[in-house]
């Protein structure tokens, strides 16, 4: 099907992951469903289809430099899994806007280099697609880069809680120029959201009554930082309404993001607790806790909902694509459950059907 040319917008933690992983997975004989990934093959895409033509970011220490080495650039503390050799692709310089908050400053060391024509450099590089890594809450620089992806002629993937995909405003702009776009916060392979949605998924299934229910995590990625000051409320708002989805009927839930711990280093500690009856009024409760990488878990749905995009381009959707979005992420235009979302997007990727 020959290669799917993307652009990463935020060479953070999350694009460590996802540059390694191109690289790693590049050898077919890794791309194997036991070394971690959902789909080796996705349609007739494998992971090595994937190519990165172009970077974006605006941390002193990242722009200018080549991919492999702006991937493990400070602040980025995203386990390495692998060494990569020499890229010839450099991080260009785009445009701040509120990309570095006050919080942040003391992290990221802005570049003083003056900024590129992203839409201009997106076309020059032939990238099909623009991948969206921008922080938590960072609205005018997702906006912009969206804007670009218009202007250049490239679908957008926004893996940012800022709403995207599932504001009407820009999937008619992305609709209108017939292209593709997904979204809004890219749903973990085994993230907190994910598992919380699979345990209320088993019990609604068994007939118990869930009572109440919350998740709470910690971590120390940039990434918590952010969420702990300028995406709190937006992240939480999202999560509870993203893991409310799998349960058929009114039941308080509370799902977030709540604390950075500087030493946790790309770590986080999600905690769940669930209470609830099953017959005869018998009451159980559940405290579990999940310790997880947070850049790597981005990556094998990452791989998919890039791959499903490249087949929604092959197809001619536009706008929003319905089943990539409710697979990929955690705010997508329509929740389904878990289990349906999945086999929406395993429908869609196995039928042949133009638009
Ligand atoms: N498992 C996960 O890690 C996960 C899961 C779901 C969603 N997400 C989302 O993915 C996004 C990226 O997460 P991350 O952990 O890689 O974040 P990060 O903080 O490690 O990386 C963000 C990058 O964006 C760069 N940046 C800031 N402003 C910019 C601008 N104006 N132009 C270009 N670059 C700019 C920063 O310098 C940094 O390199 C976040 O919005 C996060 O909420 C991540």
């Amino acid at each position: 099907m020959g290669t799917i040319k993307i652009a990463l917008v935020g060479i953070g933690n999350c694009a460590s992951s996802l540059v390694q992983a191109l690289h790693h997975y590049g050898n077919p004989s890794q791309a194997t469903e036991s070394a971690g990934l959902a789909h080796p093959m996705l349609g007739n895409y494998a992971v090595s289809d994937i190519e990165v033509v172009a970077a974006f970011d605006v941390n002193k220490h990242k722009v200018g430099k080549p991919l492999n080495k702006a991937i493990f650039a400070t602040p980025n503390n995203a386990p390495k899994f692998g060494d990569i050799p020499g890229m010839k692709i450099i991080v260009q310089r785009g445009p701040t806007l509120d990309g570095i908050t006050p919080e942040l400053q003391e992290l990221v060391e802005e570049s003083d280099a003056k900024p590129v024509d992203v839409a201009a450099k997106l076309k020059e590089s032939g990238a099909q697609i623009l991948v969206g890594l921008l922080p938590s809450g960072a609205s005018e620089a997702t906006h912009f880069y969206a804007d670009a992806a218009l202007k250049a002629g490239c679908g957008y993937v926004n893996a940012s809680p800022v709403l995207l995909a599932s504001d009407p405003e820009w999937a008619q702009l992305f609709r209108s120029a017939n292209l593709p776009l997904v979204g809004d916060d890219l749903m973990s392979q085994l993230g907190a959201t994910a598992l919380h949605r699979a345990l209320l998924d088993f019990l609604v299934k068994r007939g118990v009554r869930i009572v109440e229910s919350y998740q709470l995590d910690v971590g120390g990625g940039t990434e918590s930082l952010e969420s702990l000051h300028r995406a709190r409320d937006q992240k939480r708002s999202l999560k509870t309404q993203s893991v409310s989805a799998e349960v058929p009927y009114e039941v308080p839930v509370t799902a977030g993001s709540s604390d950075y711990v500087y030493f946790m280093g790309n770590r986080r500690e999600s905690y769940f607790y669930l209470r609830g009856r099953y017959i005869g009024d018998a009451d159980f409760k559940i405290d579990l806790r999940l310790i997880s990488q947070d850049a790597p878990n981005s990556t094998s749905i990452l791989l998919d909902v890039i791959r499903g995009v490249q087949i929604g381009f092959d197809r001619g959707f536009v706008g929003p694509i319905d089943a990539v979005c409710s697979y990929g992420f955690k705010a997508p235009p329509r929740s389904y459950p878990l289990s349906l979302s999945e086999a929406i997007f395993e429908h869609f990727i196995r039928s042949t059907r133009p638009i």
